[in-house]
């Protein structure tokens, strides 16, 4: 699974940044491709409303303001899997993040008439990364989990950390990524109920210690 890590810090070194630097390396370690890109990075515009409200996003599923929006949405395209990693700034995603998603809400939310979101079905996972406080963590995640379903995309795991779970956080994020891009054999994917000797309804027993 070719797993797209969207990263939004303007920090290289900071705790977005070593976030996506998990994701990343559990998606390797799944045996799978990841790219990392940082929003901050591109030339990316706010929406600008165009015509008093909708612009060829609505009609044509495309933004016609001139800067690296296109390509970044092709990238989206192009991914089977997501990652979306932000730090919390006022209960909210970051600026950049918000820049982004709320133009590519434009172009993929309103596809209809057989027309799919490019993110359709494709499971992502969220990260809000806050400070000491990690007040509007979870806020943050929720905004994050309204983009999820808008965009038609499929909900595989919402985390949030800070700089006082960061050690067993970031864990979290690799083994979850490393579980979300390994290639799954086809019993995994049957529903519980169609399991064979499903005793458990499912539940497995809780994995105890640590993976390192
Ligand atoms: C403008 C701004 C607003 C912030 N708002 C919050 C907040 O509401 N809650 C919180 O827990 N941390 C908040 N923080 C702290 C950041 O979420 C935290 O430092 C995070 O690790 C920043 O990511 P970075 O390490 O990639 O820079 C804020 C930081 C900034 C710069």
């Amino acid at each position: 699974m070719k797993v797209l890590v969207v990263v939004s810090s303007p920090n290289a070194d900071g705790l977005t940044a070593a976030c996506g630097e998990a994701a990343r390396q559990g998606i390797v370690d799944g045996k799978s491709p990841a790219r990392v890109i940082n929003l901050n990075e591109f030339k990316l515009r706010r929406c600008a409303v165009c015509n008093g409200g909708w612009g060829p996003c609505r009609t044509k599923h495309r933004c016609q303001l001139d800067d690296d929006f296109a390509q970044v949405q092709e990238m989206f395209q192009q991914a089977e899997g997501y990652v979306w990693v932000t730090p919390v700034y006022f209960g909210e995603p970051s600026e950049p993040f918000k820049a982004f998603f709320d133009r590519l809400r434009r172009c993929e939310a309103t596809k209809k008439d057989g027309k799919k979101s490019i993110l359709s079905g494709k499971p992502t996972v969220c990260v809000a990364a806050a400070g000491g406080s990690g007040n509007g963590a979870v806020h943050c995640l929720a905004e994050m989990e309204r983009l999820v379903k808008q965009l038609g995309a499929h909900a595989f795991d919402y985390i949030p950390i800070t700089k006082a779970t960061r050690e067993y956080q970031l864990e979290t994020i690799h083994d979850g990524l490393s579980a979300m891009s390994t290639p799954k054999p086809p019993e995994q994917t049957m529903p519980l109920s169609a399991r064979k000797g499903s005793r458990s309804g499912g539940r497995s027993k809780r994995r105890i210690g640590r993976r390192r």
